[in-house]
């Protein structure tokens, strides 16, 4: 039963130097950036990184609790710098990749003989298969913390071949998805370790295009327009959590979560205190419960019970305020008129049908 909260979500989250390198560059950036922009059908984060050699742009779902990057291997994938991982190579233990595996119909990239093969999981869909741990070169921008700044490369960036099934229910035209979880081989580690910066990154994201978010690995201080700086002293800090089941769609035992949790402990409406089973709120030995930070659900999503806690606080906080409550729009069910009290929208809606499942 996690709950996720992702909405104009602009926070920095920290995390510990990891010592292993991958790569030895001679300019060594600072801080890379991507950019990232809202799918307007799906609500799903995309960005873009370069990978291949000759180097082509490819759209990624971005998956803040994702383990690596998963790419579809079985279309258009031409690259004269793509290596499968051999089986019982140092960068099978680096992605905890089991198994020892041959393939048929290649030689190809995905289809090779002797490689150790890890899970990509599509979390949107909750779909995980098999594919091909591998290494090519990935490229994307430095920055300074205001100004983008040259293009760098790491040489041999780790990540999974999907077929292209895995691809369903994702944003047109996007490649795989783009983990930034806490594993060792997701985004924020690999470009830590090849550049030696902090395992440390800032996510920015906006509304549906024309808008642009961005990802910045490495340290601060981190620039935004219009003139905003983010540093030590202007940001809120939170601990996070580390869910030791996995959240996985697939997973061994004694593996944790790749996910960032957080520690909400009450719900306030209108400064007053939900009323709901505080047990919810921790996780339990089954890694149930709990509060995680997502990119891939389009709303925020509770448990039943704590959904109904909200939604009817909602309603009788909205009610006496006057606030009257209109028709509504799918997929939110609880919608109130925003007329008297907002000068912008003529509506508002706080609760919806999908949240309603429990997860
Ligand atoms: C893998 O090895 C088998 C023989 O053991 C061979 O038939 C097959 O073509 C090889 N596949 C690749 C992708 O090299
Ligand atoms: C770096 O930024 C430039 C200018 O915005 C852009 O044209 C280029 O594609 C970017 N490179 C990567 C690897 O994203
Ligand atoms: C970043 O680079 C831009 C353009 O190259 C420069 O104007 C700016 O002063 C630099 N900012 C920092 C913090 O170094
Ligand atoms: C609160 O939730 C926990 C976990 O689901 C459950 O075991 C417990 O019975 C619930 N308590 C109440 C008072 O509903
Ligand atoms: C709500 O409307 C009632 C009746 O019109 C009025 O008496 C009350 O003061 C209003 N309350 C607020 C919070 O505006």
């Amino acid at each position: 039963m996690a709950s996720s909260i992702h909405q104009f979500l602009c926070s920095a989250i920290l995390f510990s130097l990891l010592s292993q390198s991958f790569a030895q560059q001679s300019f060594r950036p600072k801080a890379l950036v991507v950019p990232v922009t809202q799918d307007s059908a799906t609500l799903q984060y995309v960005t873009q990184i370069k990978q291949r050699t000759p180097q082509v742009p490819i759209n990624l779902v971005v998956d803040l609790g994702g383990q690596f990057l998963w790419v579809d291997c079985d279309q258009n994938y031409v690259s004269s710098s793509y290596r499968p991982a051999r089986c019982g190579s140092a960068l099978c233990s680096l992605a905890r990749a089991g198994g020892c595996g041959d393939c048929f119909s290649g030689p190809r990239p995905g289809c090779n003989n002797n490689t150790c093969g890890v899970t990509p999981d599509n979390t949107v869909t909750r779909t995980a298969t098999g594919g091909e741990l591998a290494t090519d070169v990935v490229s994307v921008n430095s920055t300074n913390g205001s100004n983008p700044g040259r293009e760098v490369s790491v040489p041999r960036f780790l990540f999974s071949c999907a077929p292209t099934f895995l691809l369903q229910g994702l944003a047109s035209g996007v490649a795989g998805m783009a983990g930034l979880g806490r594993t060792r081989i997701a985004f924020p580690s690999q470009f830590a370790s090849s550049f030696s910066f902090n395992r440390k990154f800032a996510i920015c994201l906006t509304s549906p295009a024309p808008s642009k978010g961005v990802i910045i690995f490495g340290d601060g201080p981190y620039n935004f327009l219009p003139n905003i700086q983010l540093t030590s002293q202007s940001l809120t800090f939170t601990p996070l959590f580390i869910n030791p089941v996995s959240t996985a769609s697939a997973f061994s035992q004694g593996e944790p979560s790749a996910e960032y949790f957080i520690g909400v402990k009450s719900i306030r409406i209108s400064d007053k205190t939900v009323p709901l089973n505080a047990t919810l709120l921790s996780i339990d030995s089954q890694g149930k419960g709990g509060t995680k930070i997502s990119t891939v659900n389009p709303y925020t999503v509770l448990e039943s019970s704590i959904f109904n806690a909200v939604t009817t606080a909602f309603i009788n906080e909205a009610a006496a305020m006057n606030i009257t409550r209109v028709a509504s729009v799918a997929p939110f069910d609880a919608c109130f008129s925003t007329d008297k009290h907002f000068q912008h929208t003529s509506r508002g809606c706080c609760a919806n049908y999908l949240s309603g499942s429990a997860e």
